[in-house]
């Protein structure tokens, strides 16, 4: 197939036929391995130009050594977050914050909401995240020996927690997880419409606490001050819908890889069943070969990097999924060792923007993992069934049928 025109100042011979989106293995189909699909980048060289590696076909550098990425996201001089995924959905140019604001700013609001998140405020949620993956389980194995573990456990599990974190209920639980499908999987008219949905859902939130405040996320956002005043309502909204948004599919997307990685490795399965204090490191080794983020930067200025002549405008391709599997940074990474040590992985990303969320996201995965594999008898993929798995921006597995009869 033809590539797609690449700019002037691109050489030809950095151009690849490599893309998150399109390349074999990432297309949404059944026993598909796209983890495996991006491991290829690394017989060639450390940094190239994919013609078409973002949802709306747009060229990236991609950057392929573990190393030379943590260089691009710790220097937010030369690589700008600035991008307005959500906001370009309905033509619109505001950051989601924090996570689209370069510093000094950034620094401003992740300072302010960084207590929201604390190791502290998440172990006060373990009680309700063990309790909410027991009854989900239970529900499950009192009337069967087979089941859909995207829809009947890892997303109700995932954002219940999720939702109770928020301060939201979760009545409309599949509505969030529909929008939170169509944003990042869907056809840009589905995009759009889910876009204009979660706005106007966190517009209103916004407008319901300040007019009766509790003590939730959103309460805190409206209430708090940066430089002696209260946010704007764009910052507002970037907040809300950032946050709103991150954990909507993610922890529910890494449930799934990890069952499913048990699932067909049956000693994987016994030695977790065996020695639950495994899981821990596990599930850093789960989720470094597994990761599913592709962050993208924007170049500020003109700068050659690795022999790259990257132009200010250029996207940057920093795939947790590629530096994940480098050879140069782990040893045989195409293999999953669940007693791997020194697992510095980027799953979470790296630098001033990683992830806010990680020690809400590695309970709750820990928690799911435990109280699956002690209720759960020996488990394996249902005959006749194959979970639907796709690349992209953001990786995803879309069911997951797992039977213990
Ligand atoms: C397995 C689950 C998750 C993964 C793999 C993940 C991954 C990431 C990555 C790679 C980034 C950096 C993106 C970039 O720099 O462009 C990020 C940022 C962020 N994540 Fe997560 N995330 C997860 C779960 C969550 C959850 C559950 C929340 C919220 C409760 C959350 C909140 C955030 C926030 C607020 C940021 C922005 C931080 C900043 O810009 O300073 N994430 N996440």
């Amino acid at each position: 197939m033809a590539l797609k025109p690449v700019p002037d100042h691109v050489p030809p011979e950095m151009v690849r036929d490599f893309s998150l989106f399109t390349s074999p293995g990432m297309q949404r189909m059944p026993n598909g391995d796209p983890h495996a699909a991006v491991a290829r980048v690394h017989g060639g060289p450390p940094i190239f130009y994919s013609p078409d590696n973002t949802r709306d076909s747009r060229g990236t550098w991609v950057i392929t050594r573990a190393k030379d990425q943590r260089r691009v996201l710790q220097d937010s001089e030369s690589f700008s977050s600035h991008r307005s995924i959500f906001a370009s959905a309905l033509g619109e140019n505001w950051p989601m914050i924090p996570l689209e604001l370069d510093p000094p700013a950034h620094g401003v609001f992740r300072s302010l909401l960084n207590p929201l998140f604390s190791p502290k405020r998440v172990m006060a949620l373990e009680p309700a995240i063990r309790q909410r993956a027991m009854a989900l389980i239970d529900r499950i194995c009192a009337s069967r020996t087979s089941c859909d573990v995207m829809s009947d456990f890892a997303f109700p599990f995932a954002v219940n927690i999720f939702l109770r974190f928020l301060g939201l209920s979760d009545e409309r639980l599949d509505t969030y997880v529909g929008w939170g499908k169509d944003l990042l999987h869907g056809d840009s008219v589905k995009r759009t419409a889910a876009a204009l949905a979660i706005v106007a859902f966190i517009d209103e939130l916004a407008a319901m606490r300040r007019k009766e405040p509790t003590d939730d996320v959103m309460t805190f956002v409206v209430e708090t001050e940066v430089d002696g005043r209260r946010l704007t309502d764009e910052e507002v909204r970037g907040i809300g819908v950032l946050v709103f948004v991150a954990g909507l599919d993610t922890v529910a997307t890494a449930i799934g890889f990890d069952l499913a990685h048990l699932a067909r490795n049956p000693n994987d399965q016994a030695l977790l069943r065996g020695e639950p204090d495994r899981i821990v490191p596990a599930v850093e080794e789960l989720l470094r070969a597994y990761s599913t983020v592709q962050i993208i930067r924007v170049a500020r200025k003109n700068i050659d990097f690795e022999g790259a002549p990257i132009r200010k405008g250029d996207y940057i391709s920093c795939a947790t999924m590629i530096a994940n599997r480098d050879p140069a940074e782990f040893e045989c990474p195409n293999t999953i060792d669940l007693a791997r040590e020194d697992n510095r992985h980027t799953a979470f990303a790296y630098g001033p923007h990683r992830c806010l969320g990680s020690h809400l996201a590695r309970r709750e995965i820990v928690i799911g993992l435990e109280e699956w594999l002690s209720r759960i008898p020996d488990f394996r993929i249902k005959e006749g069934t194959a979970p639907i798995t796709f690349g992209g921006h953001v990786f995803g597995i879309e069911n997951l049928i797992l039977d213990w009869s």
